[in-house]
């Protein structure tokens, strides 16, 4: 979606940043800025930053930062557009329409349709719940330790006993029989006609990370078959991109997430305190819900049934999260059967102290692959290193390598060289280490140079952006186009426009980045602190040195793609370099 860059400024500077916050994080004023306890990050005093003037905010202890978009994107997890919508209901800046196709309309207007009447289903068992006829099932949830507050804030409810209370309702509110079934909350049969699907169930209304209804899940009380019945995937309940419990877990203040197997796991662990609780819901984890677990936490803990089954879901789920980036870790529930049943019977702290004895990933997978090796012959423990042997060639970055092996060497007991070249063997015996090792290490090269490149033109960047003295003596010599195509560039762009306008805005500048990661950076740049240590001398120094890289790394993108048949370009190239000469003899001074 594309929204013009006049309104969203606008949204912007009509959402003043410190009113904002203060919505979220009670600051204090100090000198020019306002400081508070730092939302993204766990600290005692106040090392989080926010300036009016600047209308930014930074965090001198975790280095989060960026304007009023970036603290909702952070904050509440919003996409930039969401970010957006909600500044500008805020401010009562009304956003356009957006223009799209017909057929994306309809689409989007059904989808409408279905949730609207989701949220409609879900208002109507909560109310079952508190009628004569729920009492059952309110019972049944209250004997299952389940307070009114979190009876309420999950929305829980009843389906009653009639076969088609729930069809008639909707029928009654206006939607029609296909809509109501593609809403998966009826079936219908030629000889029964449209009947309901949920009946005599205590329901769990299912909700996306908005707070939108998307599905239901439907228990018997007491026993029966099928234990939950589930809505069917619809064009809005899609059940490998959402998870249980998100819509509270995701501005939950702790970094990683609770992934458990049910719906009682996440609300007796939320009503538990543990706020940051999810599932999966039965369904084994895809990775469409690891990358939507990548938009909020780095980690994540398995919180799955002690049972066989719990077992092999971790065991699939642990290499699926490194994948994708994300640690994981193994919290065993023994004696008990599930989280839900641990609460129940050990409480909060018990439950807390579970979190802390937690088992790397890994080492919960080698624990259980004992299973398989007679561990107390000589044979069977040599058989079973040679397997972790096997596993730890798996890692390719060698310091994550070596501290593995490491812990591994300490668990069993093995010296860590013996087990180390033991792992060097099998590497080469697998035809990893050597094939692998040449083209590695070019490209390791390569990136260091990208990385050298990359950074000088960041720190140029940050000295532009903070120093309007060092712009204007430097702007003779580097223009926007010597840095790399796109982030930077942008960047720079729109700060030499501010500054020949007159006024360097950053805020105003991170607009432009709609793009969570590329946001992110954006901000970075704002932020980084380079003259914390030098003297103003060696400050000058590192400038010109950062002058004279990017404008080389400029030139020799210039000189790799000239046509030798361009003369013009190629005497304005010469020229370019003896200026790069010139460079070396500049005298910058810095404030
Ligand atoms: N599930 C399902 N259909 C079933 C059984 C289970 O969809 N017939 C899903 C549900 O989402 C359930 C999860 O798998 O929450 C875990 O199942 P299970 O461990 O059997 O149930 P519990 O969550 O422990 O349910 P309860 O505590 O209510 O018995
Ligand atoms: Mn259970």
């Amino acid at each position: 979606m594309y929204y013009p860059d006049e309104l969203v400024e606008e949204v912007r500077s009509r959402n003043d940043i410190v009113d904002v916050i203060s919505g979220y994080v009670k600051l204090q004023k100090k000198g020019n800025s306002y400081f508070g306890l730092c939302p993204f990050h766990n600290e005692k005093s106040p090392s989080f930053s926010v300036s009016r003037q600047k209308q930014m905010y930074y965090c001198f202890g975790c280095g989060a930062g960026g304007n009023v978009f970036t603290f909702l994107m952070e904050y509440e997890n919003f996409t930039f557009v969401e970010a957006l919508k909600a500044l500008a209901d805020r401010a009562g800046v009304e956003l356009p329409e957006q223009d799209v196709s017909a057929e994306a309309k309809e689409k989007f207007r059904k989808k409408a349709v279905l949730l609207e009447i989701n949220k409609e289903a879900a208002k109507y068992f909560y109310a079952q719940l508190k009628t004569p006829r729920g009492e059952r099932a309110y019972t049944y949830l209250k004997n299952r330790k389940l307070d009114d507050e979190t009876i309420t804030s999950f929305g829980l409810g009843y389906a009653g006993k009639q076969s088609s209370d729930l069809y008639q309702y909707l029928r009654a509110k206006g939607y029609g029989e296909e809509q109501i079934r593609e809403a998966g909350l009826i079936n219908v049969s030629e000889k029964y006609g449209a009947y309901d699907k949920f009946n005599n169930r205590v329901m769990f209304p299912i909700m996306d990370a908005n707070q939108r209804v998307i599905g239901f899940g439907g228990r018997v009380m007491g026993d029966g078959e099928p234990k939950y019945l589930n809505s069917p995937e619809t064009p809005v309940f899609d059940k490998s991109r959402n998870l249980y419990g998100l819509h509270r877990a995701r501005t939950s203040r702790r970094p990683y997430f609770l992934l458990c197997e049910g719906y009682m796991d996440v609300i007796a662990l939320h009503q538990a305190g543990f706020s940051n609780a999810v599932a999966s819901l039965g369904t084994s984890l895809t990775s469409g819900h690891v990358s939507l677990m990548k938009r909020y936490v780095r980690e994540v803990y398995l919180t799955y049934d002690s049972d066989g089954a719990g077992t092999k879901a971790a065991l699939r789920a642990i290499p699926l999260l490194r994948e994708a980036g994300i640690g994981a870790k193994v919290i065993r529930m023994e004696p008990y059967k599930d989280p839900d049943e641990f609460i129940k019977n050990l409480g909060a702290e018990a439950f807390e102290e579970r979190i802390s004895q937690a088992k790397n990933g890994f080492l919960f997978t080698l624990e259980m692959l004992e299973r398989d090796y007679d561990m107390d012959s000589p044979e069977g423990r040599t058989e079973f290193m040679r397997e972790t042997a096997r596993r730890l060639t798996e890692f390719d970055e060698e310091i994550e390598r070596n501290n593995y092996i490491e812990a591994v060497a300490g668990v069993y007991h093995t010296g860590v060289e013996e087990l180390g070249r033991l792992v060097a063997k099998t590497a080469v015996q697998r035809g990893l280490a050597r094939p692998a090792r040449r083209p590695a290490q070019a490209e390791k090269k390569d990136r260091g140079k990208e990385n050298g490149r990359v950074k000088s033109q960041r720190i140029l960047l940050t000295w532009l952006i903070e120093d309007a003295s060092v712009f204007h003596q430097v702007r003779k010599y580097i223009e926007p186009s010597d840095f790399e195509e796109g982030l930077y560039r942008t960047v720079a762009q729109l700060l030499y426009e501010q500054y020949e306008s007159g006024a360097v805005n950053p805020a105003q500048i991170m607009n432009h980045f709609t793009d969570e990661e590329e946001h992110r950076e954006a901000a970075a740049l704002f932020h980084t602190r380079i003259r914390d240590l030098e003297s103003p001398r060696e400050q000058e120094k590192a400038l010109r040195e950062t002058l004279i890289k990017v404008k080389e790394y400029s030139l020799e993108d210039a000189a790799r793609n000239l046509d030798p048949a361009d003369i013009k370009g190629l005497q304005h190239l010469m020229e370019a370099k003896r200026s790069v000469q010139d460079l070396r003899k500049l005298h910058i001074s810095v404030n």
